[in-house]
C-alpha cells in the first residue's frame, strides 16, 4: 500500500473515493462518495479529516450530490446547508461549498450546473495542492535558518496530522518538513499522539514513516518537558480556522504547546492556506465555533489487538467525558503564519499584505 493522495476522482466510474482514515494505519480501506449523505457521513465521522481535505471532499461531494438530484436554486442552497452542517470549525468547508454554490448558480441548465460543480471541485483540489507546495517552499527557509547556525539535526514538534492525509499533497505543517528532508537537511519530528483520536500517533507517524523522515511519537503532555531541555527547535502546526487577526484554531492541545513554546522562547508557526483564513472574524477565542464531539471518543481507545482493530473502554463505564475538538491559540503566541503567499506575522496588516485582494473583495 503506497497511496499518494487521500481523495481521487475516477472518471471511468464518475465516482469520488477517499481513504478511510478511521482505519489507518492498520487497515487500508477506501470509501465511496456517491451523494450528499455519503459526503456528510464522511466528514462528520472523520472518514476524511483535516481542514483542506474537508474542503476538497465537500466540493467533490457537492458535485456528486448534484449529479443525482434536481439542481434548481432551492436544491442547491439546501445541499450547501446540509454539507455545511457536517463539522463546524474548519473554514475550508464553508469556503469550498460557497465557491461551488456560486459557480453553480451562475449557470441556468442542469447540465451546465453539474459541469460547473465538477470544474470547481477540480479547481479547489488543484489550488490546495499548489498552496501546500508553496507553504513548503516558504516554510523550509525557517528550518534552513535553524540548521545554518545549529549545524545539527533540527527538531520540529507538530500536533495532530497536518500532512498530505489532511490536505491532498504535501500537507501544511509537514510540507516544510518534507521539503527540508528532500533537501538533505537533517530533521527529526516530535509527533504529539493527539488524543482522543490519535491523529499524530496513527496518521502523522505513518506518513512520516513512509517518507523516511525520522520521528518519535510522544504523549501529548511531553512537549513542555522537551522544550525545557532544548530538544525542540521549532513548533509547526496546521490550522482549521485562522482569524484575520491571526488567532489560530487547531486541534485541542495546540494552545498549550504555544504557551510552552513562548515560555521557552521557541518559535511557534502555523502553516495554512488562504482558504483556512476567516476574513470575517477578528476574535478567534470568542467567535470561532469549537466542535464538541461524542464523549465515547474520549472514553474508548482503539488499536490493533489479537482480533484485528479493537476498541477498549478506558474510563469507568458511566464516567462523563467532554470532547472539545479544537482550541484557539491567540495571535500573541504565534511567531508567524506560513501561507502559499509567504510568511506573515500573526496580525491583520501583515496577513492583508500577503492577500491584498481581501481588503476589497471578501
Ligand atoms: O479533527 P481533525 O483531525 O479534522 O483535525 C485536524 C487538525 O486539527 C489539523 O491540524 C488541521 O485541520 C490542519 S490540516 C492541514
Amino acid at each position: 500500500m503506497n497511496p499518494k493522495r487521500p481523495i481521487w476522482y475516477l472518471p471511468e466510474k464518475d465516482l469520488v473515493q477517499v481513504i478511510d482514515q478511521r482505519k489507518l494505519p492498520h487497515v487500508y480501506e477506501v470509501y465511496d462518495i456517491n451523494n450528499c449523505d455519503d459526503t456528510v457521513y464522511a466528514i462528520k465521522n472523520m472518514v476524511v479529516r483535516g481542514a483542506p481535505l474537508i474542503g476538497v471532499t465537500a466540493a467533490w461531494g457537492f458535485y456528486m450530490s448534484l449529479k443525482n438530484k434536481t439542481s434548481d436554486d432551492e436544491s442547491v442552497l439546501e445541499l450547501e446547508k446540509k454539507i455545511n452542517g457536517s463539522r463546524p470549525t474548519a473554514m475550508n468547508l464553508f469556503y469550498a461549498t460557497k465557491k461551488v454554490k456560486e459557480a453553480v448558480l451562475k449557470e441556468n441548465s442542469p447540465e451546465k450546473r453539474i459541469e460547473a460543480a465538477k470544474r470547481t471541485a477540480e479547481e479547489i483540489e488543484a489550488a490546495e495542492i499548489f498552496n501546500c507546495q508553496k507553504i513548503g517552499e516558504f516554510g523550509v527557509s525557517l528550518i534552513e535558518d535553524i540548521y545554518s547556525y545549529k549545524k545539527d539535526v533540527v527538531n520540529i514538534l507538530t500536533h495532530c496530522n497536518a500532512g498530505w492525509l489532511a490536505c491532498v499533497e504535501y500537507g501544511t505543517a509537514t510540507s516544510p518538513i518534507y521539503h527540508a528532508h528532500e533537501k538533505g537537511i537533517p530533521v527529526h519530528v516530535w509527533v504529539d499522539e493527539t488524543r482522543p483520536l490519535n491523529q499524530g500517533a496513527r496518521l502523522t507517524s505513518w506518513e512520516l514513516g513512509q517518507a523516511g523522515v525520522p520521528h518519535t511519537v510522544i504523549a501529548d503532555n511531553t512537549g513542555g518537558h522537551l522544550m525545557q531541555h532544548d530538544l525542540v527547535d521549532i513548533v509547526i502546526v496546521g490550522s482549521d480556522r485562522t482569524t484575520v487577526n491571526g488567532d489560530v484554531a487547531n486541534k485541542i492541545g495546540t494552545y498549550l504547546k504555544a504557551l510552552a513554546a513562548r515560555d521557552n522562547r521557541i518559535p511557534f508557526y502555523a502553516a495554512l492556506p488562504g482558504s483556512t483564513i476567516d476574513w470575517e472574524l477578528e476574535d478567534g477565542i470568542r467567535n470561532i465555533p469549537i466542535e464538541l464531539r461524542d464523549e465515547e471518543e474520549i472514553k474508548y481507545i482503539e488499536g490493533l489487538g489479537s482480533n484485528g482493530v479493537e476498541k477498549f473502554l478506558v474510563t469507568p463505564k458511566h464516567a462523563h467525558a467532554a470532547n472539545y475538538a479544537f482550541d484557539v491559540t491567540p495571535a500573541r503566541l504565534v511567531t508567524g503564519i506560513i501561507t502559499e503567499k509567504g510568511i506573515a506575522r500573526a496580525e491583520k496588516d501583515d496577513l492583508l499584505r500577503l492577500f491584498p485582494e481581501k481588503r476589497y473583495n471578501r
